[in-house]
């Protein structure tokens, strides 16, 4: 990912701010059609939902400088997504329901290099989610 890159999600991020609640809408109905199995994995209020992942995204998007303070943040998020039962191809659908919904609200603005610049900071997140070390995973627990 580029600083040219960052700079682009940075400012097209702003630009849809105010209408975060239309994106998260836009981004999770297409998720839902693309994905239907991942609907029953989601139990709590998907307002409040929507609203966690638009904070998140803020966070990362202005944190991505700082890829110490992120990488645990990121790893951690990957850490519970592996525990509801996410899947690798699941996220695919999750970065074009991002994209359908960036295009939707963005129109014109959402030009091939602003495609790509949020294509690249997605696989970021994606990957560093994925990538959560898995050793904690590997501890012996002693029978009595
Ligand atoms: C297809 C891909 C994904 C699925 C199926 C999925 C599913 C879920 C589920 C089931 C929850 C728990 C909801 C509940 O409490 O009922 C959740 C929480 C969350 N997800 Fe995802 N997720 C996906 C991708 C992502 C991605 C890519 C991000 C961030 C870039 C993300 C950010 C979050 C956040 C911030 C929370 C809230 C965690 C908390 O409560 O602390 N998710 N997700």
């Amino acid at each position: 990912m580029t600083p040219q890159q960052q700079a682009l999600v940075r400012t097209t991020f702003e630009q849809v701010k105010p209408r975060s609640t239309e994106i998260a809408d836009l981004l999770y109905k297409k998720l839902f059609e693309l994905e239907p199995k991942t609907v029953a994995l989601f139990r709590g209020d998907m307002k409040e939902q929507k609203e966690k992942l638009m904070r998140m995204l803020q966070i990362a998007i202005e944190g991505i400088d700082d890829h110490a303070q992120l990488q645990p943040m990121l790893f951690n998020l990957g850490r519970i997504h592996h525990s509801y039962g996410v899947q690798g191809h699941q996220f695919m659908s999750f970065q074009e329901s991002l994209m359908f919904a960036l295009k939707t609200v963005l129109g014109k603005d959402f030009t091939p290099e602003v495609e790509q610049a949020w294509r690249a900071i997605y696989l970021y997140f994606a990957s560093t989610m994925h990538n959560f070390p898995h050793h904690e995973e590997n501890v012996q627990v002693p029978h009595n």
